[in-house]
């Protein structure tokens, strides 16, 4: 195998990426006040810069989209400037970067809507916990959205969409993964509406479909992502038939001009489980016609197998990313890896955070 292919140029919509790693989105739980990215955030993404494409953290697109405390947003004054010294920050080293736009839905808690129910496609609860202002507490019982509120969603995305480029971000990624509000629309066991919105799998896929065709109205097509999970089991995702749903919604995809998709192969849970499908970037590679972006446990040795087998066009890191603020010079000479410290990936400050030493010691 050869690792050239991890460090070819890769021609992304109207830019150029300097490799085919991606770092993939990252909550951090850092944006204490107001949802204001945290002041080390600008060294933290500008250190990751020789990735290839940098997706931010999950931001939320406004405030009734939160779930998780100490997130960050896109949809103040405050907030956006806070991106464009982060996003400057990535431009100054040559870096690309797009925002991760962020609804949770059901996944979520009332402390998080002044005390009211968080919306959803339906009333049906998440099994799973969240951490509050009082620490973690249950995914509370969602209510049913209606149709001018789903209608205010999709503008909220897309205004959300408008302030990342403004203040200077490549492109966005929809988070459509993990069982958050795009995937709680498209799968049939969190999904039970009988108006558009449910049924079908056409009917079901109609909200993300809707988001994409709205943001492409203020953005140019080749900016946008999408993230999605098939085969995902996480916060409580179930679908009758991910094989039908996702196969249905990614060919839809091929229409849109999209910068990427980004699949997420499946995880272990979900492999055995009847019409989940084991490899993901394997079959839906047949079906998408675009960028295709694959994430889930990749290394080294899987990035570079993926890429020359055609399978995926970019390959997405986090945890490594996040260990290793340079990654591909580290994949370059195939030095040792910084491992990831899991106790401080949500919440706290420097540590664990922008302390990571790099392997050319003259940048720590
Ligand atoms: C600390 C942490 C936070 C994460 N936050 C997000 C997020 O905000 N949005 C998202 O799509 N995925 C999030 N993920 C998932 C990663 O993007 C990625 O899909 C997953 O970690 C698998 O990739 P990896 O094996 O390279 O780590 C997070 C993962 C970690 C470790």
């Amino acid at each position: 195998m050869s690792e050239n292919m991890l460090f070819e140029s890769y021609k992304y919509g109207g830019m150029e990426l300097k490799n085919r790693l991606v770092m993939a989105a990252m909550t951090r739980s850092r944006s204490f006040e107001r949802g204001v990215p945290h002041e080390l955030a600008t060294l933290y993404y500008s250190q990751r810069a020789s990735a290839g494409l940098i997706i931010t953290e999950g931001t939320h697109i406004s405030p009734t989209s939160a779930g998780y405390l100490w997130c960050p947003g896109i949809y103040t004054e405050e907030q956006m400037e806070a991106w464009a010294k982060i996003v400057s920050a990535v431009h100054d080293k040559d870096g690309k970067i797009s925002m991760q736009l962020w609804h949770t839905g059901r996944i979520s808690h009332t402390d998080f809507h002044g005390g009211e129910k968080p919306p959803a496609p339906s009333a049906i609860k998440a099994i799973g916990r969240t951490y509050t202002k009082d620490g973690w507490k249950e995914f509370s019982e969602p209510r049913e959205m209606n149709r001018d509120e789903i209608k205010s969603v999709i503008k909220d995305y897309t205004n959300a969409a408008k302030n990342a480029i403004e203040v200077g971000f490549d492109g966005i990624e929809i988070h459509g993964a993990f069982g958050y509000l795009p995937e709680q629309f498209l799968c049939s066991g969190s999904n039970q509406r009988t108006d558009e919105y449910g049924g079908s799998i056409e009917n079901r896929s109609r909200f993300v479909i809707e988001l994409i065709e709205s943001i492409s109205q203020v953005i140019d097509s080749w900016r946008i992502g999408i993230k999605l999970s098939p085969s995902n089991i996480a916060n409580s995702s179930s679908d009758d038939n991910p094989t039908e749903t996702f196969g249905y919604l990614v060919n839809k995809l091929n229409d849109y001009n999209l910068g990427h998709i980004q699949l997420m192969e499946a995880e272990e849970a979900a492999k055995t489980l009847p019409n989940y499908i084991p490899n993901v970037a394997d079959y839906f590679r047949n079906i998408y016609k675009g960028t295709l972006i694959t994430n889930n446990h990749h290394n080294r040795e899987t990035a570079i197998e993926f890429l020359e087998s055609g399978k995926a066009n970019l390959v997405s890191f986090a945890r490594w990313f996040l260990a290793n603020p340079d990654l591909p010079q580290r994949f370059r000479v195939n030095a040792p890896l910084n491992e990831p410290l899991k106790k401080s990936f949500y919440g706290g400050g420097a540590e664990g955070y922008v302390d990571y030493p790099f392997l050319d010691t003259s940048q720590n």
